[in-house]
């Protein structure tokens, strides 16, 4: 039996609504991360007991490899395992992932691994991982009757906002530093006319959301009021890469970290995957992955302490400039309870990560990208990343986006006359 339950607060309404029955799936309520304790579903986030975070809990049916192989090639063939409704598919969104997970062989190689895999989310609709938390947290919108759909934004969760909303005819507005790369302000502002730009960082820019959440009536800001529908999307990432490696968890996975949200759902993606007996349980290990100019987590992991100092960002990784992440506490849980760490690079070595994948394996990330691989080199190189374990590592963005962080290191080998005797002359051929 389902609850009608009645939408109250965060998205405020102008007019009390009742939920449909399955509004969010085989979701059964909004937990708290810290105290357990459990409230209706609906546009909430925070504990009324304690204020910790709240997540989705579900109540699962019975689900089988079958039954998912047999669904859309995106993110809706693990509909029973999200929360979103049966109906989800004839609603219009991106429909985002399936994403290629990729054998690296070539990195692997440069890198001294054995077996190493690429999750590239590069290919996703508006080219990051965002669209599949945005897809999510679309349907919680939709579901709880919000007339505008927003964001504050490090980038690429603005690019993905404003698409979503543009197919599914919702109004958005979407919240960026003013500093950003060009591309990415362009890549939202295609979509949407409310692009916003705010003087200041991301954790400005955060909180400014907070408090337009409190005032407005009927804003769904996808990572703040309906955050708990929104991360649940990431668990897709991780449920791919558990089928796509043939129903079985890897050895290790290296995921970069701006809020954590993300790790943590690959995480939860793999933990329910084992409770369904859809994979064999197994230890994994996973690492997280932050610039140096912006790393928090990695600086508390290091210090093996558990408070995590806020700090202000200073890196050309732009997607990871959280100072205050979110989810960073839970990040520093998993990767210590999985026997894995939190690593950290220099930008040189952030440009370094993003030539590495593309010259080894014809992929072009983004800053988040080149820090994730560049942490994977750092790993290896230390010792913490065993070699010989299989590994995945995600490439959430597009380099495209990021042109500027790269644009200076690479270019024309030469510039040449039309003529042999002026190319022979230049030592390629
Ligand atoms: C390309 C890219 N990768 C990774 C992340 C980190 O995601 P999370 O905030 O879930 O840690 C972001 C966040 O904006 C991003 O844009
Ligand atoms: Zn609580």
């Amino acid at each position: 039996m389902r609850r009608r339950t009645s939408v109250s607060t965060a998205v405020h309404e102008t007019r009390p609504t009742t939920l449909r029955d399955g509004a969010f799936g085989n979701a059964r309520a909004l937990s708290c991360r810290e105290c357990g304790h459990e409230v209706a579903l609906g546009p909430h986030y925070a504990c009324p007991e304690c204020f910790g975070p709240l997540e989705v809990a579900y109540d699962f049916p019975g689900v089988t490899r079958e039954q998912i192989a047999a669904g859309p090639r995106n993110i809706w063939r693990y509909q029973p395992l999200l929360p979103v409704p049966t109906d989800i598919t004839e609603s219009p969104n991106t429909e985002p992932g399936f994403t290629r997970l990729l054998r690296a062989d070539n990195l692997a190689r440069e890198l001294g691994l054995d077996k190493l895999w690429v999750k590239d989310d590069s290919t996703n609709p508006t080219n990051s991982f965002k669209d599949r938390v945005v897809a999510c947290a679309l349907s919680a919108a939709r579901e709880l009757g919000a007339k505008v759909f927003a964001c504050p934004s490090t980038g690429n969760l603005a690019n993905a906002v404003a698409a979503a909303g543009a197919r599914a005819g919702i109004k958005t507005v979407v919240f960026i530093p003013a500093n950003l790369e060009r591309p990415k302000q362009v890549n939202s502002a295609v979509y949407t006319e409310n692009l916003v730009a705010v003087n200041g960082t991301y954790d400005d820019v955060n909180r400014l959301a907070s408090e337009i959440a409190g005032e407005e009536e009927g804003w769904a800001f996808v990572n703040v009021n309906v955050r708990p529908f929104y991360a649940e999307g990431s668990k897709t990432l991780g449920f791919e890469i558990a089928e796509q490696l043939g129903w079985r968890l890897p050895d290790q996975v290296v995921i970069p970290v701006a809020s954590g949200s993300q790790l943590t759902k690959v995480d939860k993606a793999f933990r329910e995957l084992v409770e369904l007996g859809l994979v064999e349980d197994k230890p994994y290990r996973i690492f997280g992955a932050q610039a140096t100019g912006c790393s928090p987590v990695a600086a508390a992991y290091k210090a093996g302490v558990d408070a995590i100092r806020p700090v202000k960002p200073d890196t050309i990784a732009k997607s990871l400039a959280i100072g205050n992440p979110a989810d960073g506490i839970y990040v520093l849980d998993i990767c210590r309870r999985t026997g894995g760490a939190v690593e950290d690079v220099s930008d040189d070595e952030v440009r370094e990560g993003i030539l590495l994948l593309a010259r080894n394996e014809g992929i072009f990330t983004e800053t988040a990208g080149g820090t994730t691989v560049a942490c994977l080199k750092k790993l290896v190189e230390t010792g913490r990343l065993d070699p010989a374990l299989e590994t995945v590592v995600i490439n959430t963005g597009m380099g495209l986006k990021t042109l500027d962080a790269i644009g200076d290191s690479v270019g024309p080998a030469a510039t040449i006359d039309p003529s042999y005797a002026a190319f022979t002359a230049i030592g390629i051929a």
